[in-house]
């Protein structure tokens, strides 16, 4: 049941796709007050009870004990005690033994959540704006919860086939040569490949929907020819549109006065990589028709997937926040500055990015009226991946295109899939990603992935290891790195074989892994789970904060620790081990329920599955679209028949129906078994 409370007149956000009716009852499971313009929400916590939610933001999966504040942040170097990172998903569950509902609040501006920080036992929630629609959602499980709110929230973004396929991305790929380098070099060595991430490096001066002829002289001709090699480019587009007359997008743009506008009328402009850029205010339904239109020569040139960056936005500086950082200056260099303002002369610069004054400069128009940027903040990088998604839909309304975006608000999940920002190659980081994906799952994020091996600071070789083993489960599995930083493709590591066969056990799994994925998203299901959505009565299930559910038969317990030679696992039930090294080399181990210390070498990493289910690997190709999906080993740990459904389609159909792919199939406990380990059946299907 979703119930609908709606306090002042709330902005239009475009998340929620259900009308429903307000309720006049008063509202349930908190206590509501008022400060000025702020609505305060606030409730009693069970000391048994968990939060899940909040999709991309630090610590663990539960949420509780932290202090997070929704406002969307470029902040690479972010750290446990970070309260904003890139997006903001304003959805909550509470689960305990006095709770069991969900909690979103459709409000695009800056939200407190106080979850047990202040004080251990109650959770304070503080809406800024204090306008907003509220829904409570009550089901009868986790699962049900989650359900509903992506019925209330529409259907998550589907990605085409090829997007499962490895990525490899770099800024600093400077020119075509690079870039085919990097392909060839992954061919050469067999390491699996279907798309290259172009970054600013392609772009003439970092303007959007240029290219640098000079280094990229046809690039009709280049992504032709990757093409003929099984391979995509995927470019970048970042939000500001570089203010420079003679520049197309900006002239137009100017022409039609699309741009984010001060109190005085004149557009509000701040730099970002290509100098002063102007922003596009994507809140307006024309200039999103203008923006996602000007994609269409890439698409002409045959490019099938875009990254959408910088769209928090992100903003290096304005020319006031110069100004007055050089005021600071010249008074600490005349005397005049006392001894306090001297020592927060750094501050000065270093606060003039991403400055808060900045964004209470410039105003969006939001139904004919111009509201103060703040108020929507965090619906411009969804506002911009919504621009892009309408805009590949009227280029191909048949086609599903990549599109993955840095910053994001809950209705995005139904236009594009998200990365989580920039990350470093820290061992914390890793474990970080993990514990994000249960929460962007539940937000409606199914298509999510961290920058694998880390976008910052140097990667070492059994970091980018571990990293790509969980890559191997996220459904976007993409190596990015930051310029400057050690080269991190797999081929520049002596242990490169070894990575290698890691990225094969994903094509391997691809197929399998692919359905799990088109299953949850067409049911409004989850790809990604906490263990307690399965296993709600089983309190040492529901404290799992390094291990996630992912489909509807597999677990994943990724080694997250440096120098670790194997790691501790809770089952929830009695599951089977696959312990891969490469395709044709795992073991299978069938454990029971309970703690297991498990070993694990750099090179071995685990997929466990439940009892009489399933695994199907297929044999690993160089690239997604020459996988056969018909033929598979199926790996069942079995004491009864078994069937399942396989989902298979095109890869690109826009409107898939799920029921019209699935493929039924059974495994007889009486067929023939010639698995060498007891009760474990391992034997080819073709399907
Ligand atoms: C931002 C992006 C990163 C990209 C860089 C240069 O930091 O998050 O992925 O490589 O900009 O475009």
């Amino acid at each position: 049941m979703i119930r609908k409370y709606s306090f002042g007149t709330p902005l239009p956000t475009d998340a929620v796709v259900l009308s429903l009716p307000t309720e006049k009852s008063p509202l349930p499971f908190f206590n509501l007050s008022r400060s000025g313009d702020q609505l305060i929400l606030t409730r009693k916590l069970h000391p048994e009870d968990r939060i899940f939610g909040l999709g991309e933001s630090v610590r663990g999966i539960n949420k509780r004990g932290f202090l997070y504040r929704s406002w969307n942040t470029d902040i690479p170097h972010h750290q446990e005690t970070t309260e904003s990172l890139y997006a903001s998903h304003n959805f909550l569950l509470f689960f305990g033994p006095e709770s069991l509902f969900g909690l979103y609040l459709d409000d695009p501006g800056r939200i407190t959540w106080d979850l047990g920080f202040t004080r251990m036992d109650t959770a304070v929630i503080t809406s800024e704006n204090g306008d907003l629609d509220l829904y409570l959602i009550e089901e009868d499980s986790l699962t049900e919860i989650a359900r509903s709110f992506r019925r209330l929230t529409g259907r998550s973004y589907l990605p085409p086939r090829w997007a499962f396929g490895y990525i490899q991305s770099r800024w600093g790929y400077a020119s075509e040569e690079s870039v085919r380098a990097v392909a060839a070099e992954h061919r050469k060595r067999g390491i699996p490949l279907d798309g290259i991430c172009l970054d600013i490096d392609y772009m003439e001066n970092y303007k959007n929907f240029s290219w640098r002829k000079d280094a990229f002289p046809d690039l009709n001709r280049f992504s032709e020819d990757m093409r003929r090699d099984h391979l995509r480019l995927i470019p970048i587009i970042d939000a500001g549109i570089c203010a420079e007359e003679g520049y197309t997008p900006y002239d137009s743009g100017k022409a039609g006065g699309f741009f984010c506008r001060k109190a005085d009328g004149s557009d509000f402009r701040a730099a970002v990589w290509p100098g002063s850029c102007c922003f596009p205010d994507f809140q307006r339904e024309e200039v999103r028709r203008w923006f996602g239109d000007l994609y269409q020569p890439l698409l002409e040139a045959g490019v099938e997937g875009f990254w959408n960056d910088m769209n928090e936005p992100a903003l290096f500086f304005t020319d006031s926040g110069v100004e007055e950082a050089f005021r600071k200056a010249e008074e600490v260099k005349s005397g005049s500055a006392d001894y306090e303002e001297m020592w927060m002369l750094g501050d000065a610069f270093s606060h003039m990015s991403n400055n808060p004054e900045d964004y209470r400069s410039f105003y969006q128009q939001v139904n004919g009226r111009q509201v103060c940027h703040e108020k929507v903040h965090n619906l411009y990088g969804a506002s911009m991946t919504r621009a892009s998604a309408e805009g590949f839909r009227r280029f191909d309304p048949e086609k599903r295109f990549l599109l993955f975006s840095r910053s994001s608000f809950i209705g995005a999940h139904r236009n594009g899939g998200v990365w989580q920002g920039d990350n470093f190659s820290w061992w914390s980081h890793l474990k970080l990603a993990l514990q994000m994906l249960p929460n962007l799952n539940l937000c409606g994020f199914l298509y999510s992935g961290c920058d694998l091996g880390g976008f910052g600071q140097n990667v070492t070789e059994d970091l980018l290891e571990r990293f790509l083993q969980l890559g191997v489960f996220t459904p976007l599995m993409r190596n990015h790195s930051a310029l400057g930083t050690r080269e991190q493709e797999i081929f520049r590591f002596s242990s490169w074989e070894i990575m290698r066969d890691t990225v094969r056990v994903r094509y391997a799994l691809l197929p399998f892994l692919y359905s799990e994925f088109m299953k949850a998203a067409l049911s409004d299901g989850m790809y990604f789970r906490p263990l307690a959505f399965d296993y709600s009565e089983d309190p040492r299930a529901a404290a799992v904060e390094d291990q996630l559910l992912l489909g509807e038969s597999c677990m994943i317990a990724p080694v997250m620790e440096q120098n670790s030679a194997g790691r501790y696992v809770y089952l929830p039930e009695d599951m089977l081990l696959v312990r891969f090294r490469s395709p044709e080399d795992y073991d299978c181990l069938p454990l029971e329920k309970g703690d297991h210390w498990i070993p694990f070498s750099l090179r071995e990493f685990p997929l466990f599955v439940r009892k009489n289910h399933p695994l199907l690997l297929c044999r690993d190709e160089e690239c997604s679209e020459s996988l056969d999906d018909h033929s598979f080993t199926a790996l069942c740990w079995m004491n009864r028949d078994v069937s399942s459904d396989l989902y298979r389609d095109d890869g690109f159909d826009s409107d898939p129906v799920l029921s019209e792919h699935l493929t039924r199939f059974s495994l007889n406990l009486s067929g023939d078994c010639p698995g060498s380990v007891p009760g474990v059946a391992k034997f080819p299907i073709v399907l």
